[in-house]
C-alpha cells in the first residue's frame, strides 16, 4: 500500500487557485525582479513563467522555487511553451532587447517589434482576458504596437509608464523636504523617457501645493531648483545603466504595484501609458502615461488633470516626440 494511505485519509482532489495567476514573458534582469518582487510582497500564489531559453527557464525555477518555501510557498512554473501563461489574469511583458549603454528607449523599439509580432497573438490565444502590463522599453511604443496587434477591449493593454518616474520623484521629494515619500503626491506624465513632464501643478506634500509655496517651481530662479531634480528624475536610469548595464530593481517593485492594483481590483491611480489621443489637444494615436484609475480589467478611467499651459505645451512635445518615431514603425 501506498505509504501516503498511512499519513493522510484522501477526501478530495488536490486544486491550485487559478483566481489570481500572473505570468511573466521573459525572464532577464528585468523579468527576474518582476519575478521576486511579486513573490516577496506576495502579490500572488500562482506565477508562470515564459521565455525561449530553456536551461535560463530550469535555473530560474530551481533558484526561486526555494526562495518560495519563504514566501507563502507561491506555486511557481516555467516553460519555453507559451501556454505556460493559461488562466492568467496579469501577464507582465518584460521581453525585447534591453537597452545598452547608448541606446535611447527609441532605437529598441526595431528590435522589438518583430519579437511582439511573434509573441502578442499567441498570449492572446492562451489568455485573452489577462491584463497585459508592458514594460519593454520604448515602452509607450511597445504599448502602442501590443494594443494595435492584440485587438483587446479598450484598457486591457496597459504600459508601466512614468509609474517609476514618479517613484523616483516622490523619492526626491522626500529627501527635499525630510517627509516620508508616500506622503510625497504629484505625477511624472508623458514618455518614460527624456520628454517626461513632471506636472508640478500636482505635486503636494502633506497636502500642500508646492506652487503655493514656490512660485518659481522650475524657473531659472528658483530657489528650491526644480530643474536639477526634474534632470536628476529623468537620468536615473542612464545613469544606472551606464554603472551596472541595466536597471531591474526598482522597475521590479513598480510593476508589481501595478499588478497589486489590478489584482486587487483596488482601483488605485497610477501614472502609466494610455492611449492618449483626444487629451489635452494631443490629436494623433499616440500612447503615453496619464493618471489612470485600475481593476481587475485594467485601465477604468484617466483622470483630467487641470494642467498649466506649460505643461500642456510639454505634454504634447512629448506627445510630437513619440508620435515621429512610432510612424517609422511598420507593424
Ligand atoms: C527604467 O527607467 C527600465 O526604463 C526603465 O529604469
Amino acid at each position: 500500500p501506498d505509504p501516503r494511505d498511512k499519513l493522510f485519509c484522501h477526501i478530495a482532489e488536490h486544486t491550485r487557485r487559478q483566481q489570481n495567476k500572473i505570468s511573466i514573458i521573459g525572464i532577464g534582469h528585468v523579468g527576474q525582479a518582476v519575478l521576486a518582487s511579486l513573490l516577496f510582497q506576495k502579490i500572488t500564489d500562482n506565477i508562470a513563467i515564459y521565455d525561449r531559453d530553456e536551461d535560463k527557464i530550469k535555473g530560474e525555477l530551481l533558484d526561486f522555487q526555494y526562495a518560495a518555501m519563504y514566501s507563502s510557498n507561491t506555486h511557481i512554473e516555467g516553460s519555453t511553451k507559451i501556454n505556460v501563461i493559461v488562466n492568467s489574469k496579469i501577464v507582465i511583458i518584460t521581453a525585447g532587447a534591453r537597452r545598452q549603454k547608448g541606446d535611447t528607449r527609441i532605437t529598441l523599439v526595431q528590435k522589438n517589434v518583430e519579437v511582439f509580432q511573434d509573441i502578442i497573438p499567441k498570449i492572446v490565444q492562451y489568455a485573452p482576458h489577462a491584463v497585459l502590463i508592458l514594460v519593454s522599453n520604448p515602452v509607450d511604443i511597445m504599448t502602442y504596437i501590443t494594443d494595435k496587434i492584440s485587438c483587446l477591449p479598450p484598457g486591457q493593454v496597459v504600459g508601466s509608464g512614468t509609474n517609476l518616474d514618479t517613484s523616483r520623484l516622490h523619492f526626491y521629494m522626500s529627501h527635499k523636504y525630510n517627509v516620508a515619500a508616500e506622503s510625497c503626491k504629484g505625477w511624472v506624465i508623458g514618455e518614460h523617457g527624456e520628454t517626461a513632464v513632471i506636472a508640478y501643478s500636482t505635486l503636494t506634500v502633506g497636502g500642500t501645493y508646492i506652487e503655493d509655496i514656490n512660485f518659481k517651481m522650475g524657473e531659472s530662479c528658483d530657489i528650491e531648483k526644480w530643474s536639477d531634480i526634474h534632470n536628476e528624475v529623468l537620468t536615473t536610469s542612464a545613469n544606472i545603466i551606464s554603472l551596472k548595464g541595466y536597471t531591474n530593481w526598482a522597475i521590479g517593485l513598480s510593476v508589481a504595484d501595478l499588478a497589486h492594483t489590478i489584482i486587487t481590483n483596488n482601483k488605485s491611480v497610477h501614472p502609466v501609458t494610455v492611449s492618449a489621443k483626444g487629451f489635452y489637444c494631443i490629436t494623433e494615436d499616440v500612447y503615453l502615461s496619464l493618471p489612470a484609475v485600475l481593476g481587475e480589467n485594467g485601465v477604468i478611467e484617466v483622470v483630467r488633470l487641470e494642467l498649466s499651459s506649460k505643461e500642456c505645451e510639454l505634454l504634447r512635445k512629448s506627445a510630437d516626440y513619440l508620435y515621429n518615431m512610432q510612424k517609422e514603425i511598420k507593424i
